[in-house]
């Protein structure tokens, strides 16, 4: 029952990118619109200490795009297409790696000191015409990026190979991490942060069993730093 439903899901799922390891997305947690909204938008906002302007937001997106293969007029609002293209990108190889860490400091450097309120989660809710979905996926897109183009960046360029093989017929453990995430949350709703600490946990030994211990802390850091301002005390 378990491998019929994990072979049907990886079917369907990969087609739509779910479970690409290279690049963890939200929709990989398989949680429900309502749970991202219940758990990773409870807090209080408190964005309003530096500004985002408008218009070196608009150059350093039209820039990201551009080197991600998109048109000009792809923006933040369209958060799974960017994500989708990112990924396209690094799946290439190295030097697609390269090009998307290219992008991204380039994107980093153009809005300098308002990198941190352009890319808030409720700064992005605030302007209106999104919805939690997609700002989740989006601010997912650019705490990945800070990973992998700074201290997980030699681990993860060295090892993209080793890394891809999750997303093949040796991703079944890999992908029953997010099963038994997604079971979990749905048992005890009200520990979801414990959940995390299991979900990233597993990832970690998958890595480490797969490739390497490298990978095994990079790949865990990666999903740890999407839960990190929910989930306090986390580690890898
Ligand atoms: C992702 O990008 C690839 C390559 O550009 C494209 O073929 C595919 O249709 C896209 N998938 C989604 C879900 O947007
Ligand atoms: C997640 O878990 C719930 C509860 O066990 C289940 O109903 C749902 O189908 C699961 N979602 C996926 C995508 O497997």
């Amino acid at each position: 029952m378990l491998r019929s439903l994990l072979g049907l899901a990886s079917v369907v799922l990969l087609a739509s990118g779910l479970f690409n390891p290279l690049l963890p997305t939200v929709d990989d947690y398989l949680l429900t619109k309502q749970q991202v909204h219940t758990y990773f938008f409870s807090k209080s906002s408190n964005f309003a200490s530096a500004k985002c302007n408008s218009v070196p937001f608009a150059a350093a997106q039209n820039g990201f795009a551009s080197a991600v293969g998109l048109p000009l007029s792809t923006t933040w609002r369209d958060a799974a297409t960017l994500t989708n293209a990112t990924m396209t990108k690094i799946d290439t190889g190295v030097d697609g790696l390269a090009a998307v860490c290219a992008a991204r400091q380039q994107f980093v450097q153009t809005l300098g000191q308002s990198y941190d309120t352009c890319t808030d989660r409720y700064y992005l809710i605030s302007l209106g015409n999104t919805d939690w979905w997609n700002v989740m996926v989006y601010t997912h897109l650019m705490k990945h990026l800070e990973l992998i183009c700074s201290t997980g960046f030699d681990v993860y360029q060295s090892n993209l190979d080793c890394i891809r093989k999750a997303e093949t017929a040796d991703g079944t453990l890999y992908r029953a991490c997010f099963y038994k995430f997604n079971a979990t949350v749905n048992a005890n709703p009200n520990n979801f942060c414990g959940a995390t600490e299991t979900f990233i946990g597993c990832i970690h030994d998958y890595f480490t069993t797969e490739c390497n211990s490298y990978v095994g802390w990079m790949q865990c850091e990666l999903e740890r730093v999407g839960f990190a301002n929910d989930c306090y005390g986390l580690a890898c």
